[in-house]
């Protein structure tokens, strides 16, 4: 067993993680991340501590599944991508997507998280960590300068502050020939409503950067493609498998946009 003494934001991906793993446990799991519950398994940790259960495990899993298929979408046309995948924690991502050799996955995050990363997940070809805060930039140096680029950031960008996440968008733009930013954000109402979120709160982890308007990111370069309201990721088969006072909850929120706009995930093109 791996012994883990994580905080703030980083004892959010642990949140994360348990959410897919317990999606994975079901008998009809919407991700089906074995390996996020073989590691689950692997680490010993109260993982009840953060209050992920089976229903919010389903906006977890949903919200990875929307942003996995931006993803795929976007790789299977470009073979010789590099692919950044910012605050991954321990996100499996790069096994979910098993992109061939020919791609070259970038993991990123704290170097504690990565290290944890190393200890339970196997290599692969093609496949590094980077052990660094993102908004230290020394570490973009070590990417590759000229192929396309797919940047994913799950759960990251709220973290960040405004000025932070602003120059890593245009250090990120200034980096590469083209590419495509898939990430999720909160809205500032998301951000003044942080502590209504359980992961958060009892992480006692700290959010910053609100994005009101998906379009506020194109002064750094990038054109927005679509945009995902929160509503929209966790709907049919999702929906139903929540239980009748959540469905409804949901229903009431998709009416209200300052709600349903709280958490979005967005795709832009540079
Ligand atoms: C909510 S977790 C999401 C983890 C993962 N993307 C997932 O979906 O399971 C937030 C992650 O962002 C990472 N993070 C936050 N600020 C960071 C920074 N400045 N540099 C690198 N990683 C950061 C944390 O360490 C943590 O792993």
């Amino acid at each position: 067993m791996e012994k883990v003494q994580f905080t703030e934001e980083r004892e959010t991906m642990l949140g994360t993680l348990y959410g897919r793993a317990l999606d994975a446990r079901r008998s009809d799991p919407v991700l089906g991340d074995t390996a996020a519950d073989e590691a689950v398994r692997r680490i010993d940790y109260d993982f009840a501590r953060l209050g992920v259960n089976q229903d919010t495990a389903m906006s977890v899993v949903s919200r990875a599944r929307a942003m996995d298929e931006l993803a795929c979408a976007w790789l299977a046309e470009h073979p010789d991508a590099v692919v950044l995948h910012l605050g991954c924690g321990m996100d499996t991502r790069v096994f979910r997507l098993d992109p061939p050799p020919t791609v070259h996955w970038f993991d990123v995050d704290y170097p504690d998280v990565i290290a944890l990363r190393e200890r339970l997940y196997p290599q692969r070809p093609g496949y590094s960590t980077i052990g660094s805060s993102v908004t230290d930039f020394t570490w973009l140096e070590r990417i590759p300068a000229e192929h396309p680029a797919l940047i994913v950031a799950e759960g990251l960008t709220m973290y960040l502050t405004p000025a932070d996440g602003a120059e890593l968008m245009r250090r990120l733009v200034g980096r590469f020939p083209s590419g495509l930013l898939v990430c999720d954000f909160f809205s500032t109402l998301g951000i003044r409503a942080q502590l209504l979120n359980p992961v958060v709160r009892r992480a006692n982890a700290k959010l910053h950067w609100g994005i009101d308007d998906p379009h506020e990111l194109e002064r750094y370069g990038l054109h927005l493609v679509s945009c995902l309201d929160a509503t929209d990721w966790a709907a049919g088969d999702v929906v139903a498998r929540l239980p009748v006072a959540s469905r409804l909850a949901l229903r009431a929120s998709a009416l209200i946009p300052a709600l349903r706009r709280m958490g979005r995930i967005g795709e832009w093109r540079f």
